[in-house]
């Protein structure tokens, strides 16, 4: 269990990859809602993920509430409804962390790097939102589908940038309570190494018919 459980919002926590961090963070501790457009839909999800915990620990919210009144925020939305969903939640955003897990893939060449013309863009989150908003890049190059299998150990490092290093250190120790190892990567900019990686990654699921490669930083040690 976590040392200081936090409140967690996962935004868009009703897809693939919010809902597997949700599950993950529930099970260390932290109170995890799913934001959604959509509360029924939210609580539909709660409830799947509730069943695989055998506790009632996660509970499913319209975006705005949870977001209003979470510690921390995290994005998992597709890369059309990035800057979109940020400006909605933009007071509910002030003050607090957002931890932002979109990866610039265009459809239909998703194994094609395809970053926005000003680079990385969760940099473009940081720049929408100003500086009430900490934005963290983190868990892009996580497969969704094992996120959901609790026992399933994840071989896949997680590259976390920032400008703040406060809130950096709360990415890397999400990261952990995931079960998963943050590694630091200095500013925020540097997220379009993680954020072209996935594009990568999918096409190394491709070419070598696997469904979740992954990446790991070597030299570094148990971090
Ligand atoms: N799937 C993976 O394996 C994986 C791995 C690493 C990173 N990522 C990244 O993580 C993010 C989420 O991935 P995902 O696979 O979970 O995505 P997803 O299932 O396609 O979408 C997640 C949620 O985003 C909301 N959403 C969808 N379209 C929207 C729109 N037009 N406007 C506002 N909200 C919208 C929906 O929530 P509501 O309808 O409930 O509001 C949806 O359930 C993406 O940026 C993806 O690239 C995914």
């Amino acid at each position: 269990m976590v040392e200081k459980s936090l409140s967690i919002c996962v935004v868009g926590g009703t897809g693939a990859e919010g809902s597997g961090l949700a599950l993950r963070w529930a099970q260390a501790g932290h109170k995890v809602t799913i934001g959604s457009r959509d509360v029924s839909k939210a609580q539909s999800v709660a409830g799947e993920l509730n069943a695989i915990l055998g506790k009632d620990l996660v509970v499913g919210v319209d975006s705005k509430a949870g977001s209003s009144s979470a510690d921390i925020v995290v994005l998992t939305v597709p890369f059309k409804a990035q800057l979109s969903t940020v400006e909605l939640l933009r007071d509910e955003l002030a003050g607090k962390i957002l931890i932002d897990v979109t990866v610039p893939l265009v459809p239909p060449k998703v194994s094609q790097v395809q970053l926005p013309d000003h680079g990385s863009c969760v940099v473009g989150v940081q720049q929408k939102l100003g500086s009430k908003t900490r934005v963290v890049s983190a868990f892009q190059n996580v497969s969704a589908h094992k996120l959901k299998d609790l026992k399933v150990e994840i071989d896949c490092d997680v590259l976390v940038a920032a400008d703040d290093p406060e809130a950096r250190a709360t990415g890397i120790s999400l990261a952990k309570d995931a079960s998963l190892r943050g590694i630091d990567v200095g500013p925020l900019a540097n997220s379009v190494v993680a954020e072209s990686m996935t594009s990568v990654l999918i096409g190394i699921n491709r070419k070598y018919k696997v469904p979740d490669a992954g990446i790991r930083i070597t030299g570094v040690g148990v971090a």
